[in-house]
């Protein structure tokens, strides 16, 4: 190869740079790309994130697990035990006095603020209603969440076979103890209220069709 051919293939590739530049300007000036403001379908880059994520977990039921089909079946002795931990604010035996908490004999089903000669928060004075299991469970759960400014200090019990234990052991101090629920009926009625949930879901996707 000379010196000539060899200045050949310089200047070619020279030109073909040229060329692609000169183009590229060309092009450019031809035509004017506006970019947009925003994007034209807003949720392009959520819906792509979300397309390769993976189906996000079922969001867990807000608040306390239901105890009304575990109540038949809790264990009183253990109810007695989880009992220890209100024992030092409440006494549960008849006649027995209120403690910083009331006397909680006959409370299960009883009115909220049941005892007549105890001085509650405005949140228990003014509830309305009665105690019954599944308001005891929630109230249990998580005292300051159920019952607004409650003079209650308890942080909540966090087991469901806890609560479900000490309501049970509750209604059994009580002259009127209420009938535990049959575990067969709260699944039977439960079962008819998934079905009625779905139904209800099925009902609103036809209609959004
Ligand atoms: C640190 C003291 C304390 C502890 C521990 C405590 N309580 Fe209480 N409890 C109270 C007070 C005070 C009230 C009154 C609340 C109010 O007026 O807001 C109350 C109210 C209640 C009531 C409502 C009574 C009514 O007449 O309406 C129930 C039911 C109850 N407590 C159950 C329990 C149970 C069951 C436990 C244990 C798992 C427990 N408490 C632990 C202090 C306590």
């Amino acid at each position: 190869m000379n010196t000539m051919e060899i200045n050949k293939i310089v200047a070619g590739v020279i030109c073909a740079v040229l060329l692609v530049v000169v183009v590229g300007k060309i092009g450019n000036a031809l035509v004017h790309p506006d970019e947009l403001e925003a994007p034209v379908y807003p949720f392009s880059e959520d819906v792509l994130a979300g397309a390769n994520a993976p189906a996000a977990a079922p969001a867990a039921p807000a608040g306390p697990e239901p105890i009304l089909a575990m109540l038949a079946s809790a264990d009183l002795g253990q109810g007695e035990k989880v009992f220890k931990k209100c024992a030092s604010c409440h006494e549960a035996e008849k006649g027995g006095p209120n403690k910083t908490g009331p006397n909680l004999y006959g409370v299960v089903g009883a009115a909220f603020g049941h005892v007549g000669d105890f001085s509650y928060s405005d949140g228990i004075a003014n509830h309305g209603g009665t105690w019954g299991f599944e308001e005891l469970n929630e109230f249990l759960y998580k005292p300051r969440d159920y019952i607004d400014g409650t003079k209650m200090s308890f942080g909540g019990l966090k087991k469901a076979s806890d609560r479900a234990a000490v309501i049970a052991w509750l209604n059994s101090k009580s002259d009127n103890p209420l009938a535990l629920p049959d575990p067969a009926a709260v699944e039977a009625a439960n079962a008819a209220e998934e079905a009625v949930d779905g139904a209800a879901d099925a009902v609103e996707e036809a209609v959004a069709q």
